[in-house]
């Protein structure tokens, strides 16, 4: 290997990895110009599960490894990237290639959301950098923009559509009228969605990446547990059909917001949103953040959140900060906690309003049964509807939508299962908060 250029080690040659092989072979000699030569980079070692498996791009076979320990302690790397994804191996990787003062690049927001404490705090003590543009928002240069654009203005908000594959699914089941199902196998037709949508349709992966952009945001570590998380399996097309209906659009939406007393609050939940609102024209797989500072006022971030280019494109940019990083030292960040009194909002006392669909036994007097438990508890109601199904109007068991006014959602929550007690609901309300953004 020729040591004017750095050696880098890639853990993983899947959709990511194949893109950051095909970007480098595409743009090297483009990087070391804007760079006047100063980084020139190199695929040195790369780490595979199966080295027989064929790949969109070709590497001398002795490059490839089964064992990440060799990539890792390999005197031709420079550089560690991490993109095998899952929170055990990757883990272990990013911690052995910091002991070795070997800065990381990552995509891995499951593992920076359980874990980033620790490894950052590795980082530190190591003092090699942790960069993981690619870990929100895919193409999205929306890291760089808290850490380092948004720097001087205190963030009112980050509100935001952080998960493509959900976003497709609900534009499918509003513009094609597809249900959740038929809408999911659609995706993972045209590969927008893995062989296990599980932490997608779950709304694990957006809260991961939420949490990255709280911690980064309001500086004190979040725990993972404590974050409100409902995904959009729930969905269904009657739900879609009501957002419409009252002007709203149905997207899985990330909130992150600071109280006036300091508080964070942080959820990801299928939201209604004005279908006038900037965030209701995300289309398709298409990823938004809306970043409110103080100084800046609101700006909106937007592009391709996943995919092997876009997401090529923020490890290739974190790769030549890291090189830069190496032959010119300084300082570098990552989480680092400055709040000592920093908390979470308890999800109890956040406010909205709401949409709740009830599954209810067909009866005289059912409305006035749910409504009294309503009135009890102080909850006001905009509107009701128990639409017909066509298909069988006489049917004993009848889906019931009611609009209600904001209130604490730890009442509504009471309330809701006072409600379900009642002999004419027969199982869990759906709830959606309908956002004023
Ligand atoms: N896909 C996206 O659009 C996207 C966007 C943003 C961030 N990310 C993140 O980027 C990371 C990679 O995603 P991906 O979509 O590229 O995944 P992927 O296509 O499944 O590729 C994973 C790669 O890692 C290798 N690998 C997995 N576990 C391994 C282990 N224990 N030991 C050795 N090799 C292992 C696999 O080897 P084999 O090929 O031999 O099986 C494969 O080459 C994830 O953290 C993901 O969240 C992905």
């Amino acid at each position: 290997m020729n040591r004017s250029s750095l050696g880098i080690g890639l853990a993983g040659l899947g959709t990511v990895g194949s893109g950051v092989v095909l970007a480098l072979q595409r743009n090297a000699r483009l990087i070391a110009d804007r760079t006047g030569g100063s980084v020139q980079l190199e695929v040195a070692r790369v780490l595979v599960r199966d080295p027989k498996k064929l790949r969109p791009v070709s590497l001398p076979e002795e490059r490839l490894t089964t064992d990440w320990r060799e990539l890792v302690e390999d005197p031709a790397v420079d550089i560690v990237v991490e993109l095998i994804g899952g929170t055990r191996d990757a883990f272990d990787i990013v911690a052995a290639a910091l002991r070795a003062h070997k800065p990381v690049v990552t995509g891995n927001k499951a593992l920076l959301a359980e874990r980033g404490i620790e490894l950052f705090s590795l980082s530190r003590e190591h003092d090699t950098p942790i960069h993981f543009e690619a870990a929100v928002a895919g193409g999205i240069p929306i890291i760089k923009t808290v850490q380092e654009s948004f720097i001087g203005n205190r963030i009112h908000s980050m509100t935001g559509i952080i998960n493509g594959t959900s976003n497709y699914i609900l534009e499918r089941m509003t513009t094609a009228g597809l249900d959740f199902q038929a809408a999911l196998s659609e995706a993972q037709q045209l590969g927008y969605a893995e062989a296990d949508p599980a932490l997608d349709v779950n709304g694990w992966d957006a809260a991961h990446k939420a949490i990255l952009l709280a911690t980064l945001a309001y500086g004190f570590p979040i725990d993972p547990t404590r974050v409100h998380v409902a995904g959009i399996e729930q969905v269904r097309p009657i739900d879609i059909e009501f957002a419409t209906r009252l002007g709203y659009v149905v997207k899985l939406l990330a909130v992150i917001r600071e109280q006036p007393d300091g508080a964070v609050e942080l959820r990801l939940q299928p939201s209604f949103i004005a279908k006038s609102h900037i965030l209701a024209s995300v289309h398709g797989v298409f990823n938004a953040v809306a970043v409110h500072g103080d100084a800046a006022g609101e700006s909106l971030f937007y592009g391709r959140g996943a995919g092997q280019d876009p997401t090529a494109s923020s490890v290739v940019a974190d790769l030549v900060e890291a090189a830069r990083s190496l032959r010119l030292p300084e300082g570098h960040r990552g989480f680092l906690p400055y709040r000592e009194n920093g908390r979470l909002l308890p999800v109890e006392d956040t406010e909205t309003a709401y949409y709740v669909r009830f599954d209810v036994t067909d009866r005289p007097g059912v409305i006035a049964e749910i409504a009294r438990v309503l009135a009890e508890a102080g909850i006001g109601i905009s509107g009701t509807h128990s639409p017909v199904n066509p298909e069988s109007p006489d049917a004993d068991f009848v889906d019931m939508v009611f609009l209600l006014h904001t209130c604490r959602f730890g009442r509504l929550q009471e309330t809701l299962s006072e409600i379900e007690k009642l002999d004419c609901v027969n199982s869990s309300p759906v709830v959606f908060r309908i956002e004023k953004l």
